[in-house]
């Protein structure tokens, strides 16, 4: 690995699932003008998330990290954004009244655009086609499948537009705490769950009361008439798979102090598993970006390519820099969890452990439906959880594909199997809307939500808590066992 970095320097490099343009000049034109547009982000922003990563590094945080596999140009909708937005807040609101800790909150969102594919050709309807391979590449109609430079530009605008409306939203009380009712959760048709949200939404309500009789809540003169205060502003960070590295580069600009770049076409950006080979070009271009940066660790990965792959991105060993994105499949973690955090502990590199329990967990239903059932899902978490503990290691977050997305009926999707709606086989096609992997609904999220923050809720009491799948299983009041 050369010591020299530059924003191109990936080029010399090998790259995996590389994208050809027939028309090398458009895409030149494109990335000219990507250079000239403003950053989304700001490298103040991104320090803040590195600082709050390292705090969750230390156990005095916990990272959600959630969204879409892939967000599509015609999902950016008001309704669709506020929809992702209220299930982040009401996920990380059960999460916090459970552990007690700060959650640090990173949307698949504002720049997911772009997917890694297994093949670069796909058959459909006996015709063979390029891969779709997301919408700032082709697009998902089989006869739309030239890779088009002016989606790199389209993809830049849905993102600015995107995160425009997530900071409308956060700046003008939208996460405030004295209405979390608001975050869509009037749709959710279990009575379980909607008691379980009600009984922390009036816990909060009297210890909001609570602190404004003594007068720990004060809010500004100004911020009265647009509803913020000190419990009504959240922080929020945007992020996706650094996948499209032109489109990164442009995006690339150096530190105002002149020391060091970042990445400003988001906060958080993470390397797939399909991208992470050592000397390749993602790896490169990713050693040399301030941005805190995930990496996706599978069953492929060996132990000692771990330890060798966090010397290249974070050789000073800097807290907050490197989250580690597990993703094994419930069967599979335990084979392989174990031996990379030992690896992992043996190099002394700092890292964030967060579990991805969707990526291994991917199947066909017999009705043809790419899914994922939610038993598996909870069991990866459950191992995982498991795992940490019993190595004296920790947990850190959680990595999920999920959406609060509704029909214009108000129906949630309907992509993965079981949950506390036990939904079955049959019921996938209802409103299977992924074009790409299976997301948890607004109710199967709040039930993975619930069983963390119980989880959590337990640990802080000093209460035995379950490690085997099981027993955290029953901490769902039961309603698992019908799935
Ligand atoms: C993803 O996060 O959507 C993804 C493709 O994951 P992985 O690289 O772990 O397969
Ligand atoms: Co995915």
């Amino acid at each position: 690995m050369s010591a020299e970095w530059s924003p191109s320097s990936w080029k010399s490099k090998s790259i995996a699932q590389d994208v050809t343009y027939p028309n090398p000049d458009q895409l030149s034109n494109v990335l000219s003008k990507l250079e000239q547009l403003p950053p989304l982000v700001t490298p103040a922003e991104i320090e803040r998330l590195r600082y709050q990563l390292s705090l969750v590094q230390r156990n005095e945080a916990f990272l959600l990290h959630a969204g879409d596999c892939a967000e599509s140009f015609d999902a950016c909708t008001q309704q669709n954004i506020s929809a992702k937005i209220g299930l982040i807040l009401s996920f990380s609101l059960i999460l916090i009244w459970g552990a007690r800790l700060p959650v640090v909150r990173i949307g698949r969102i504002a720049g997911q655009y772009a997917k890694p594919r297994s093949s670069p050709t796909e058959t459909i309807n006996g015709k063979l086609v390029t891969s779709f391979r997301g919408d700032n590449v082709n697009g998902l109609d089989p006869n739309d499948r030239t890779p088009d430079p002016q989606r790199l530009l389209s993809a830049y605008f849905h993102s600015t537009a995107t995160l425009n409306h997530v900071r409308g939203l956060l700046t003008s009380g939208f996460a405030s705490l004295h209405h979390p009712r608001d975050w869509s959760f009037n749709h959710v048709r279990s009575p379980e769950l909607r008691e379980e949200f009600e009984f922390i939404v009036d816990g909060l309500s009297d210890a909001l009361d609570f602190s404004r009789t003594i007068g720990a809540e004060r809010s500004a003169p100004f911020e009265q008439g647009g509803g913020r205060g000190t419990v009504g502003e959240v922080d929020f960070y945007t992020s996706h798979e650094g996948l499209m590295l032109d489109y990164e580069e442009a995006l690339t600009r150096p530190a105002p102090s002149g020391s060091g770049h970042y990445n400003t076409s988001a906060h958080f950006l993470w390397i797939g598993d399909r991208t992470r080979q050592l000397d390749g070009a993602h790896v490169e271009y990713f050693r040399g970006i301030r941005n805190p940066i995930g990496i996706k660790v599978g069953p492929s990965m060996a132990d000692d390519e771990l330890a060798k792959l966090l010397d290249v991105v974070n050789p000073s060993k800097e807290p907050g820099r490197i989250t580690l994105i597990s993703r094994y499949g419930a069967e599979k973690i335990d084979a392989h969890l174990p031996g990379h955090i030992e690896a992992v502990k043996r190099s002394g590199h700092p890292v964030v452990w967060i579990c991805d329990p969707m990526h291994g967990n991917t199947l066909t239903s017999s009705t043809g439906y790419k899914t994922r059932h939610f038993s598996a899902i909870i069991g990866e978490i459950t191992s995982c959880l498991r795992i940490h503990t019993s190595i004296g290691s920790r947990l850190g977050g959680i990595s999920l594909e999920f959406t609060g997305e509704l029909n214009d009926e108000g129906f949630s999707v309907t992509e993965c199997l079981g949950g506390s709606m036990e939904l079955s086989e049959e019921q996938l096609g209802l409103r299977y809307q992924s074009f790409c992997d299976p997301r948890l609904n607004f109710e199967q999220s709040l039930d993975v939500a619930f069983l963390l923050s119980n989880h959590f809720k337990k640990e802080r009491r000093g209460k035995q808590v379950g490690t085997d799948h099981d027993v955290l299983y029953s901490e769902l009041g039961g309603r698992e066992s019908k799935v």
